[in-house]
């Protein structure tokens, strides 16, 4: 049998207009994660640069990329690192505020959780306005991790959050675009 292509994970893919406020088109994975072909090439294409480049741990993201930062993190023999919204961790955490598409939150990591020189991939499903992932960016690189690179299987690219993580010195990967 044929393996999925990128045009299939982008068919995976559902849209949901005007959600969660009017005016954003909420490009929803969870069909993508339900079909067993699209989800396996899915994670096989985030992994796929990765392998063999020493990466000690996954940092996912909550909580779209904990489904797929764990199953990544699975492939790379690598540690996972929970990156959550305020309030939920029980230990001593850092954390930072940050802006998205739909409004703003904060996040924050155990200030264990990484280890100084240690390198970290940071999954998520998707990059926006790229203001989760900076943050998520910041507060791995103040505990002294490398962060090595980040992957998402959706890039916004008209909101410019793969750029703008680029431009802190973090290499990118996305496998599809919705304009
Ligand atoms: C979504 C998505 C990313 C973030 C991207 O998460 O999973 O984490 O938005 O937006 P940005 O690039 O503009 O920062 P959301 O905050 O909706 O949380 P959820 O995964 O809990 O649904
Ligand atoms: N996170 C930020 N913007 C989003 C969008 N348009 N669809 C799904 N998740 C998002």
């Amino acid at each position: 049998m044929d393996r999925p292509s990128f045009s299939d994970l982008k068919n995976a893919i559902r849209t949901i207009p005007d959600h969660p406020a009017p005016g954003i088109l909420f490009r929803d994975i969870t069909t993508l994660l339900g079909d067993a072909r699209a989800f396996r090439r899915a994670v096989d294409e985030l992994v796929q640069p990765f392998a063999g480049l020493k990466i000690a741990k996954i940092a996912g993201i909550e909580a779209r990329g904990f489904i797929l930062g764990g199953a990544v993190a699975h492939q790379l023999s690598a540690g996972f690192v929970p990156v959550r919204k305020k309030g939920k961790l029980p230990f001593q955490t850092v954390s930072m505020p940050y802006s998205l598409e739909y409004g703003s939150d904060e996040i924050e990591v155990h200030k264990d959780a990484v280890s100084p020189g240690e390198r970290v991939l940071l999954v998520d499903d998707l990059v926006a306005t790229g203001g989760t992932a900076e943050a998520a960016v910041k507060l791995l690189s103040s505990l002294g991790a490398e962060v090595v690179a980040a992957c998402f299987i959706v890039d916004l690219p008209d909101l410019g959050g793969a750029d703008k993580v680029r431009r802190l010195g973090v290499p990118v990967r996305t496998l599809v675009s919705f304009e």
